[in-house]
């Protein structure tokens, strides 16, 4: 049998977020942990991001100076500085630009077009300019990196590297596409005189025209992955797509979904040192006395017989607040507890606030944003609620199943992935789903898990066992990315022969 051996691949991942120096969303969290995961499985990676005022002095202070040139955006000539820092054994490169990036809050800015399409061009430019960071696979995340792959082939048709260097675009949120005035194709962007010009204009059904960098890298990419195999089957239609969905028909034969992983060391039971008390799937009955320490900090009647129910993430309708807001009466009035925390939208936040008021005892906002609460909140519940409209991946009903937290989710994305429905018949499962974006429904499941709860302990500890035994590592993700890589590079260096 012959063996194919593969050559150590490159890999450059841009990207706006990576945990531990700033993170929004589960961009960061992803950004954090797969990298080293695709280390492990045996590829060279850096990670490139840009340098925000927000990131924290102590990484601030480890960071040593690689390099320093400008960088052509239109008839501007940018400063951009090369900075280096490793951790945890990845190496993490910062684009500096003091006028872009030394600010409060990574995005939300009135010029984040043109600051991230300074990133961009910026990570294209360094792949020139910096040795050390040349690489077989620029691998692009979301919006804020869109343009690298546009310019790359727009820009760099005399680098020696041109042919070698093979892009990836991987779409963790398809609702976020980076749209702006056409103004900018000329102004900022200098490709209004070539062919990305077309791909990047976009007329609306409202005959609105902008320009939209997601698009123009879907268009550009060697090959598109997103984060769940469901959300890659979504997105090719209106629903989902966003607009972009005949784009991703048309290029479906290279859309990969692969699911993503959390970071398992982190959220692990067995050694979560911020939560009351530790447990395994052996020894389950600890996790009471986290929901009795969770009741008490909250402010909920201290009762074992209560369902717990607990929300972690932001406020949003894209997280099916609408349906939770709808349905709040309802589950009350049937004795089931209630934690939500995040922040978000304000209405969302205020009719929260109001059930938080209305229900003092039995239900619980806290609009915040509290990474240990987070914890003590997966290892105290008994019910891990998410009726996401749309979820590309999800990555806290996969950290709340770690915890033995059953969760409750809609049908959609990577929540499909990952839950697997309970069957009455058999008695298996990890959760409990529903189909459509109607809160009856959620509360009909919702309400229903309650009554397993309620009547058939030996069945919820089974689910929770289940749930527990599920794999979220990184190590298949990290494998999947790995062969789509080498789906671009097929050149192999050597066979074993195997006798
Ligand atoms: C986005 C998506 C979420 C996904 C995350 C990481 O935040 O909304 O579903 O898990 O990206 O890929």
């Amino acid at each position: 049998m012959a063996d194919r051996v593969r050559r150590k691949l490159r890999v450059l991942f841009a990207t706006a977020e990576a945990v531990p120096f700033v993170k929004t969303g589960g961009l960061g969290d992803v950004s954090g942990s797969l990298p080293r995961a695709l280390r492990k499985a045996g590829c060279k990676v850096n990670v490139i991001l840009p340098k925000y005022g927000s990131i924290p002095q102590k990484f601030v202070d480890q960071m040593k100076h690689v390099a320093d040139f400008y960088v052509p955006l239109s008839w501007r000539n940018c400063y951009c500085g090369v900075e280096k820092l490793t951790y945890m054994g990845t190496d993490y490169y910062f684009i500096d630009n003091e006028g872009y990036f030394k600010r409060d809050a990574p995005y939300g800015y009135f010029d984040d077009g043109e600051r991230f399409a300074f990133f961009s061009k910026a990570v294209t430019e360094s792949l020139q300019q910096v040795p050390e960071l040349e690489c077989d696979v620029l691998h692009c995340n979301d919006w804020q990196t869109a343009l690298a792959p546009v310019f790359l082939r727009e820009f760099y048709k005399e680098a020696p590297w041109y042919d070698t260097t093979k892009t990836v675009f991987t779409i963790h949120n398809v609702k976020f596409q980076g749209q702006y005035s056409e103004d900018l194709l000329h102004d900022v962007l200098g490709l209004d005189l070539t062919p990305a010009a077309s791909q990047l204009r976009m007329v609306d059904s409202h005959g609105n025209r902008s320009i939209n960098y997601m698009k123009a890298a879907c268009l550009y990419s060697d090959t598109i992955s997103t984060v769940s195999p469901t959300y890659a089957k979504e997105l090719q239609t209106p629903f989902f797509g966003e607009g972009l969905d005949y784009i991703f028909r048309e290029r479906s034969w290279c859309l990969h979904g692969i699911l993503n992983g959390i970071d398992t060391e982190e959220f692990d039971p067995a050694t979560d040192e911020g939560i009351a008390a530790k447990f395994t799937a052996e020894t389950l009955d600890a996790k009471a006395e986290n929901k009795r320490a969770l009741q008490e900090e909250l402010g909920l009647n201290v009762d074992p017989t209560r369902p717990l129910v607990a929300m972690v993430g932001r406020l949003t309708s894209q997280k099916g607040m609408g349906l939770v807001t709808y349905a709040m009466d309802r589950l009350m009035s049937r004795g089931v507890q209630v934690a939500i925390l995040g922040t978000g939208d304000s209405d969302i936040e205020d009719s929260l606030r109001y059930f938080d008021w209305k229900y003092n005892n039995q239900m619980r906002a806290i609009i915040a944003f509290d990474n240990n609460l987070a914890h003590r909140m997966y290892a105290g519940a008994d019910i891990f609620l998410m009726p996401s409209e749309f979820e590309p991946c999800g990555l806290s009903q996969m950290i709340a199943m770690r915890y033995g937290t059953l969760p409750v989710v809609r049908e959609t994305g990577g929540l499909m992935d990952s839950v697997e429905a309970y069957n009455q018949y058999t008695g298996e499962g990890t959760g409990f789903r529903f189909a459509n974006i109607n809160g009856d429904e959620m509360a009909d499941v919702l309400l229903n898990a309650c009554e397993v709860f309620w009547t058939q302990p030996e069945v919820w500890r089974h689910l929770q066992e289940n749930a527990m035994a599920e794999d979220f590592s990184w190590h298949k993700a990290a494998n999947d990315y790995l062969d789509m890589y080498h789906e671009l590079h097929p050149e192999v260096i050597r066979y074993n022969v195997k006798r």
